[in-house]
């Protein structure tokens, strides 16, 4: 394990030797995560079910590859679940072995149908024509294809419509190649905490349950994983549970705030940080950075710190994020720019002081929900952009 973490860090200093910020990634966080949430699982279920390990988006911005092969090290999952060709192709390129399954599809062309099928990459699929392409390309390498048929029970989004599951099976069955390994479907809103979306999630459990029914009746083969549960069917809702369980924020240590999530403890795993630049004194009234948004009092002390929007730090969050510095909460002043953003000092504050963006220090804490809250969005997107971010430098660490 110290030999993924030293050997990621190095490539990580390499790739960015001179950061902005540091992303610190905690894999023993990872590892009580994923332990938790599939004991808790199992334990609802009463059954030992497969995990698939969402690492699409680049590992939710932690880093794919560092945290595939520690989790294929440490042996926590069953499956990969990426979202497209491209990060399935890094992962084998990485030499990942563990099973992998495109989760999305993307357009694809003959030779990454060919690398798919060469690479036993697992590929969820909602429609006729990728099904043809795969069989011919699985019969002209001699191969058996595994597929997952991604059944639409309300999401709206991929997957064939419910309606339209037995007969796309019957055309799966025609094509001699192809293996159902799977079937899933996706929730659209079982991560929201009211009756009627409950409803609509336990409708969608209903179509999935009775359609697993009739499939066994008429697919070719019986041994097939259903499954359905994100993180929010995984802690709310048991009966979505069925062979494997497909957590993505939970996993990296945001589970929705209400209900099994938070009784569980999971610890997010990743934190961001950066250094003070220099300490300014200002005079009364003047403004500070672009748009003129906040204008310094008489003899403020402002400090200036080297990230922006350009190392994931929404612009939304001018003015209304609160760092932690010096063990104590702070609060960001005037807007946020590309590669800069201004904070209160304290008395004390030089440069070189850690400012905590994301993450704890002693009771106060900053987590990619509270940024979130603040600028109405996910906390999926907050840390997806540090995945982005050239300037930020990714530090694996396995701290208990
Ligand atoms: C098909 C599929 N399964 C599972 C997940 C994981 O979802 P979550 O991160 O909400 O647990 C995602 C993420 O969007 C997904 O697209």
């Amino acid at each position: 394990m110290h030999k993924i973490i030293n050997h990621y860090n190095k490539i990580e200093t390499e790739l960015c030797p001179h950061p902005t910020g540091i992303c610190k990634v905690n894999l023993f966080a990872l590892e009580s995560n994923i332990k938790k949430l599939h004991a808790f699982a199992n334990a609802k279920s009463r059954k030992k079910l497969k995990f698939l390990f969402p690492v699409k988006g680049n590992g939710y911005g932690s880093g794919m590859i560092p945290i595939a092969k520690f989790v294929e090290k440490k042996q926590l999952c069953d499956y990969f679940g990426v979202a497209h060709f491209e990060e399935a192709y890094e992962l084998r390129k990485a030499d990942i072995q563990t099973p992998i399954l495109i989760l999305a599809q993307s357009f694809l062309k003959s030779d990454q149908i060919s690398y798919i099928v060469k690479h036993n990459i697992e590929q969820a699929v909602s429609d006729k024509s990728l099904l043809r392409k795969l069989n011919t390309e699985a019969k002209k390498q001699k191969k058996i294809i595994n597929i997952h048929l991604n059944i639409d029970t309300g999401m709206g989004r991929l997957g064939v419509f419910a309606k339209n599951a037995l007969s796309f099976i019957k055309e799966i069955n025609k094509y001699k190649n192809v293996h159902l390994t799977g079937v899933m479907t996706h929730f659209s809103v079982a991560d929201v905490n009211n009756s009627k979306q409950s409803i609509y999630t336990k409708q969608q459990i209903k179509i999935f349950t009775k359609l697993r029914k009739q499939i066994f009746v008429v697919a070719r083969n019986n041994n097939i994983i259903f499954h359905a549960a994100n993180s929010a069917g995984t802690l709310e809702y048991p009966l979505s549970l069925f062979d494997m369980i497909r957590p993505g924020i939970a996993t990296y240590g945001y589970p929705e705030r209400y209900g099994n999530g938070l009784s569980l403890k999971l610890k997010p795993i990743m934190e961001l940080a950066t250094k003070i630049i220099m300490i300014k004194t200002y005079l009364k009234g003047y403004s500070v950075g672009y748009g003129r948004t906040y204008s310094a009092k008489q003899g403020e002390r402002i400090a200036i710190a080297p990230i922006g929007y350009a190392d994931g730090l929404n612009r939304g969050l001018s003015n209304k994020l609160t760092p932690i510095m010096n063990g104590q909460k702070t609060q960001s002043l005037g807007r946020i720019s590309m590669d800069q953003f201004c904070l209160k000092a304290g008395k004390k504050t030089k440069a070189g002081d850690k400012v905590i963006i994301i993450g704890q220090s002693g009771k106060y804490s900053n987590s990619a929900h509270d940024l979130a809250n603040q600028i109405n969005t996910i906390p999926y997107e907050i840390l997806c952009s540090l995945g982005n971010a050239k300037r930020i430098r990714h530090e694996y660490c396995y701290v208990r």
